[in-house]
């Protein structure tokens, strides 16, 4: 029978070895991730039209690219079934690590390999703000792959999950506060089921009743056999929601394991 390599909940400082598990189905394997964004910073003060045609008549003083290293070498395997917790003060790199797990963003070395179809699901995922949420959700279970049939039939789960007051699914969303906005987006990439779904922050927003529908959720997308990662400044509702923690320092991960551990570790060191 095969023997997991490594215990799981182990856990190591910085850059921890991969944890592989034979008896696991992984999903996403990000191997060696390197993820460098390459910015214009302009070479004469601010980037005004005037000065940018002072440098390009003049040739000289052109704009430089600078380079940000965002994601600095990880690596770490999910498995089926898993609700991955990512921490990290502003800036460690959570962001661009779930687009880069989405398949947005190429990697400047290493890789990332999916089984499926990655969703990601962000706070400014795609809704169009001038139309009302009821078109928003056809639009997005189109968009999603649904058909016109799966659409329908899943139409009234998504209104009455998003719980929205009375009448408001007719109104634009420029008109939805920011709270019954994300539920609506998250009620809308809940209707389907994904290989892996990327939260960035988007229930940040949400009621203590929300939250525990959407853990629900969670719970249920996981369970169709798919891997759920989850950006959350509240801690709590990483530690209710998730299997494991990854921990991301300047864009190094510090730390990968059991919630309670990570977290415990993350709390005494942010002093959060
Ligand atoms: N589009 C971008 N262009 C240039 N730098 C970026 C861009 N997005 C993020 N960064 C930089 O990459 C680093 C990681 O950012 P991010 O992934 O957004 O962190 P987090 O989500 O943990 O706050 C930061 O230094 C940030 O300034
Ligand atoms: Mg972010």
């Amino acid at each position: 029978m095969a023997k997991a390599l490594k215990e799981r909940g182990a856990v190591a400082e910085a850059q921890p070895e991969v944890r592989l598990d034979t008896e696991r189905d992984p999903i996403v394997v990000v191997d060696g991730l390197h993820i460098i964004y390459r910015v214009y910073s302009g070479g004469g003060g601010k980037g005004n039209a005037v000065s940018a045609l002072r440098r390009i008549v003049k040739r000289q003083n052109r704009p430089q690219m600078k380079e940000v290293h965002a994601v600095k070498g990880v690596s770490f395997v999910a498995y089926r079934g898993d609700a991955i917790g990512v921490i990290g003060t502003n800036g460690s790199g959570k962001s661009t690590l779930l687009k880069a797990i989405a398949g947005l963003l190429p990697p400047a070395r290493g890789a990332v390999y999916t089984d499926g179809q990655p969703s990601l699901l962000g706070v400014n995922a795609a809704l169009m703000k001038d139309l009302s949420g009821a078109r928003n959700i056809i639009l997005g279970c189109l968009a999603m792959g649904m058909t016109p049939d799966e659409t329908r039939a899943k139409y009234d789960e998504i209104v009455k999950f998003a719980d929205l007051k009375p009448g408001f699914i007719d109104y634009p969303m420029s008109t939805y506060s920011s709270g019954m906005g994300a539920r609506l987006r998250f009620a809308i990439a809940a209707a389907r089921t994904h290989d892996v779904m990327l939260i960035d922050e988007a229930l940040a927003t949400g009621d203590a009743k929300f939250k525990k529908r959407s853990k629900a959720k969670i719970d249920e997308l996981r369970q169709d056999a798919g891997a759920v990662f989850l950006v959350a400044h509240n801690l709590d509702v990483i530690e209710e929601t998730c299997n494991r923690v990854i921990w991301l320092d300047d864009g190094r991960m510090k730390m990968d394991g059991d919630p309670e551990t990570v977290l415990k570790a993350y709390t005494d060191a942010t002093g959060k």
